[in-house]
């Protein structure tokens, strides 16, 4: 990676001005020395509307042209799933590090070029997984650290949240296989990433899916079963078809000596905790709830924020590449078991935490 680190002001570019794009521009404008100096959209109205709005500099309807013109440290992208891994390999070879927000990819075999590109060029390469950050989700997290549930023998991931016919229709890119995924890769991919990054290696899955109440190519319904590594057993359910609205998106870790579960719209509170044993993180149980803005959450600005104190050599990755896998694999084995009506076991890279 390029010795940044003495250089006053880390210079972003961003590519993909759509809904997600805010959170990116609204968190830089609390980090300290590290700023969006162009932003690019394919409907440059679009570009110069966020231009406008969060005062970046300079715009572009081209990414190459961009990458090209400016002097980036990094480049955010926020387009479509299925562009992502074409985007970053691209900023990677003119050594441009790289964020890409979630799914990584939307299948293997280019998720694992954008990995190597990445560290080919010694750049590095971040996934946005913010609902790591959740308050409620790091005390999760960190109660199992400290061994606190003994063995853990089962766990819940559920997104059961409520998607218009309208939600799809806004953009050509939604529910395609090429470019997005069903609800498993997009709405839930961050429930994937949480219920393995707290439980561990997956073993295998099997799952079943279906489109029920969308015009779309991918599913908006679906389940799934995970056989962890520790041999804890997980259970994914997923749906966009709850009436009228979002009701619960939540996971629940049971084990020996404890019982917890992170729910809310967006595990966003915490709605069960409790243990054999005291800890002093019990008093804190209260304090993490927070009521979101949106099924996002907040934890973009400590995820780029985590971004800029890596780019400066002060911190480790919150999520990289490697990590940010592991997600996709598990969705893309579930796909598999659904197609097929088999359990597929999981290749080695989710053998490891992370
Ligand atoms: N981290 C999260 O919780 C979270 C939440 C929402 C979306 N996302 C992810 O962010 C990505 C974008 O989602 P969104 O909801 O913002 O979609 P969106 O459709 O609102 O925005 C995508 C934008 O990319 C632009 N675009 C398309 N092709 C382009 C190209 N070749 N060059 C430049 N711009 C191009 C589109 O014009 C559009 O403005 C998706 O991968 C999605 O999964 C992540």
């Amino acid at each position: 990676m390029k010795d940044i680190s003495k250089m006053k002001n880390l210079k972003f570019g961003l590519i993909g001005c759509g809904r997600i794009s805010a959170k990116h521009f609204e968190a830089f404008r609390q980090i300290k020395n590290a700023q969006i100096i162009a932003c690019c959209d394919i409907i440059q109205a679009k570009a110069r509307q966020a231009a406008r709005e969060f005062d970046i500099p300079r715009t572009y309807s081209n990414y190459l042209e961009m990458l090209e013109k400016e002097i980036l440290d990094a480049v955010i992208i926020c387009t479509p799933s299925g562009l992502h891994p074409e985007m970053g390999v691209t900023a990677a070879n003119r050594k441009i590090n790289v964020v890409t927000e979630k799914p990584m990819a939307i299948d293997l075999e280019s998720a694992d070029k954008l990995i190597n590109t990445c560290e080919n060029n010694d750049v590095k390469l971040f996934v946005v997984k913010q609902n790591r950050l959740n308050p409620p989700v790091q005390l999760l997290k960190r109660a199992i650290d400290k061994g606190r549930f003994g063995r853990i023998f089962s766990a819940n991931a559920t997104v059961r949240w409520s998607r218009p016919q309208s939600y799809y229709d806004q953009a050509e890119w939604r529910g395609t296989w090429k470019y997005d995924g069903g609800a498993f890769m997009n709405q839930a991919s961050h429930y994937f990433d949480l219920i393995q990054w707290l439980i561990g290696p997956v073993e295998s899955v099997m799952a079943i899916t279906a489109t029920l109440n969308h015009d779309i190519e991918t599913e908006d319904e679906g389940a799934g079963i995970i056989k962890f590594i520790n041999g804890a057993i997980g259970v994914v359910e997923v749906t966009m078809n709850i009436f009228p609205r979002n009701l619960e998106g939540s996971i629940t870790v049971m084990g020996e000596n404890g019982t917890v579960k992170v729910g809310g719209i967006a595990v966003n509170k915490i709605q069960n905790w409790e243990f054999k044993d005291y800890d002093d993180d019990d008093k804190l149980v209260e304090s993490t709830a927070a009521e979101p803005i949106s099924v996002y959450g907040s934890g973009h600005l400590g995820y780029l924020q985590n971004v800029v104190d890596v780019l400066r050599h002060n911190a480790e990755p919150g999520t990289d590449g490697r990590s940010g896998k592991k997600s996709l694999e598990i969705i893309l084995a579930m796909y598999q078991s659904a197609r097929l009506g088999k359990r597929i076991f999981l290749s080695d890279n989710n053998q490891q935490r992370g």
